[in-house]
């Protein structure tokens, strides 16, 4: 089976992006299933009901996140009332969103969840313990796409051994820059450190530049704004074997998609 993922849709632009292209994406891989991480989906904070729900009925399957999932206060209620959204599941127990989620389609399932670093992020639980709980109390049987939300590379390379022959796929987001080492792992986990933005890539991580330029250069707080220059959408292509829950094989996406 085929799974498309996406990495994080900033703002506007990014939803934008994915939404032209969703379409074509998934026939031209024939896709059974999308994840996409929607922690920025919302002018680059958190995400809203207005800002999910299009890319929800265009195709997207499950959303994971990441340390800004709750940055807007609107949308807090959301999140909790929407199963497909899910959190991190080492963050507290009253945090809203999903610990899991099982999409079905025919005879095909997969299992999604995500996890945060703790290496240069807000504090959270040890992920690989909140992965070994969570792997005792589950369907085995069911292939499982990990999305590893980090900004140490060692924490996530490190991860992706650590739950090999486990997960189908650990696929690391948060930075927003794709990295390019992708591969299938020795026990069958698709494996690659960031998916990158889907988003404004003329940016600084999805903001206008020159305001992070100011911001570096004076260290005085500046109000972001979301770049909408340098369009590109970033993911992976994933086909995995539904018997054997092994991936066999994983192709970077990174496409530019500039009107
Ligand atoms: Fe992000
Ligand atoms: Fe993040």
């Amino acid at each position: 089976m085929t799974v498309l993922f996406f990495g994080d849709i900033f703002g506007k632009p990014g939803r934008k992006a994915l939404l032209s292209h969703l379409p074509q994406l998934i026939s031209q891989f024939n896709s059974d299933f999308v994840i996409m991480n929607g922690e920025n989906l919302a002018d680059g904070k958190g995400i809203t009901e207005r800002t999910l729900k299009p890319l929800l009925s265009k195709g997207v399957d499950v959303v994971t996140s990441g340390n800004h999932l709750w940055d807007r206060q609107e949308g807090l209620e959301y999140i909790a009332s929407e199963p497909r959204i899910l959190k991190p599941m080492n963050y507290p127990p009253l945090a809203p969103g999903s610990l899991n989620y099982i999409v079905r389609k025919g005879d095909l399932a997969l299992s999604v969840i995500c996890l945060t670093g703790q290496i240069y992020m807000p504090p959270c639980d040890s992920p690989f313990q909140a992965f070994d709980s969570f792997w005792e109390s589950t369907d085995q049987t069911l292939p499982l796409f990990v999305d590893f939300h980090a900004e140490s590379t060692a924490e996530k390379r490190g991860f992706g051994w650590y739950v090999d022959g486990r997960a189908c796929a650990v696929i690391g987001t948060h930075t927003h820059i794709q990295t390019a080492d992708e591969e299938v792992l020795s026990e069958g986990t698709a494996y690659l450190t960031d998916a990158g933005m889907t988003g404004a890539h003329d940016s600084v991580i999805g903001v206008k530049k020159e305001i992070i330029l100011e911001k570096f250069r004076t260290s005085v707080p500046h109000r972001f704004e979301t770049s909408d220059q340098g369009l590109m959408i970033n993911g992976v292509v994933l086909k995995i074997d539904p018997i054997s829950r092994k991936a066999t094989h994983i192709q970077r996406l990174r496409l530019s998609v500039e009107e």
